[in-house]
């Protein structure tokens, strides 16, 4: 048969919404779409557990931290599923892994954003993982066997996120001065960049149009973008708090909010490894490395340690 005819017989199977499977022929072009798509999207489960994971020790009460461990767990199930899912592609985990590591793969760009305040956990929970429903239900539609499958139970974890993200600021919003400023203050914070995570506008994606072909992709990244500012501008006001968007207004003739510019040099820039907390965290380590910061820390410590010891020994 020639690649013509296997090419039609393959985007009939699409059209007629039959599933492609591992061991079915697919386009080569097909094949490295769902590869870029998975592995990054695999990647971001698991870069996305680092922010979080950070707060594990600091939650509030013992209910958040419990809450919240199950949370870091359940992203890393993800991300386990998803390289099992690319793996059936016929490329090896160890070899998306060496990708992210030397900087070939792309993980989210959101997870280059720092988490510095309590409240922050649920801004995550509520926006990033309700932007990361918002593209991953449809998923569970995407042509791809494996793929689709894992998308299943990926979304059903992550509604559970995202309604303890929504939660958490729910209880800061009806809190003290001091809760409801830091709850504001996290929404102000994740917004653009949650708004952001959709990825470029559809003028500027190279990827949409094919992947939307082949019902990869079943919405293009503004359509999904609109449906999320539409129902954020909405549940903020359960909250009492608001969007930092001086643009954002319901527009009767769409039917959907429209909403202000979006910085795509910041999007950029962050994808590019320059985000704010790359940035700050790399001046961070190179600054204590320079003035021999990690090198002082380490004798003190080690000096209190002795002390310690010493006066264990004393006392018995
Ligand atoms: N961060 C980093 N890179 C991004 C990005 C983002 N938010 N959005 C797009 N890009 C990259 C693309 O990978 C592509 O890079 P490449 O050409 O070098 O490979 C380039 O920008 C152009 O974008 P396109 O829109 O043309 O690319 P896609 O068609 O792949 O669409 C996507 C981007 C919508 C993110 C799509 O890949 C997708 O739906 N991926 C699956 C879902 C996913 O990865 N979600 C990540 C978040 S998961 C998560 O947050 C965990 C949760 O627990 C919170």
């Amino acid at each position: 048969m020639s690649l013509i005819e296997l090419e039609k017989i393959f985007q009939d199977k699409i059209d007629k919404e039959i599933r492609i499977e591992p061991k079915d022929w697919m386009p080569e072009k097909y094949r490295q779409t769902l590869i870029r798509q998975i592995s990054q999207h695999a990647h971001s489960e698991i870069v996305g557990m680092l922010p979080e994971g950070n707060w594990i020790t600091r939650a509030p009460t013992l209910r958040r931290k419990v809450t919240l461990i199950a949370k870091v767990q359940d992203e890393a199930g993800h991300g386990l599923y998803l390289y099992s899912s690319a793996e059936t592609l016929g490329i090896s985990r160890d070899e998306m892994v060496s990708q992210l590591n030397s900087g070939k793969a792309k993980y989210s760009s959101i997870f280059n954003y720092p988490t510095t305040s309590w409240a922050d956990m649920g801004a995550i929970g509520w926006l990033v993982d309700g932007a990361a429903i918002m593209n991953q239900v449809p998923l569970c539609r995407n042509s791809y066997g494996p793929y689709a499958r894992a998308m299943v139970r990926v979304c059903k974890e992550e509604s559970f996120h995202q309604r303890q993200g929504f939660e958490i600021l729910l209880v800061l919003s009806r809190g003290s001065e001091a809760q409801r400023k830091m709850c504001q203050n996290a929404i102000n914070r994740w917004w653009w960049p949650s708004v952001m995570m959709f990825g470029p506008g559809d003028d500027a994606s190279p990827h949409t149009a094919q992947s939307m072909k082949w019902k990869i992709k079943r919405f293009t990244n503004d359509e999904l973008r609109q449906k999320f500012i539409d129902i954020c501008a909405e549940q903020v006001k359960l909250l009492g708090m608001t969007l930092p968007d001086p643009d954002l207004k319901w527009n009767a003739a769409k039917g959907h909010y429209d909403f202000g510019a979006i910085d795509w040099t910041e999007f950029w820039n962050v994808v590019a490894g320059n985000g704010p907390c790359n940035k700050e965290r790399l001046e961070a380590r190179n600054k204590a490395h320079d003035d021999g910061a990690w090198v002082r820390e380490a004798a003190v410590a080690y000096a209190r340690k002795q002390k310690d010891k010493l006066s264990q020994t004393k006392v018995a």
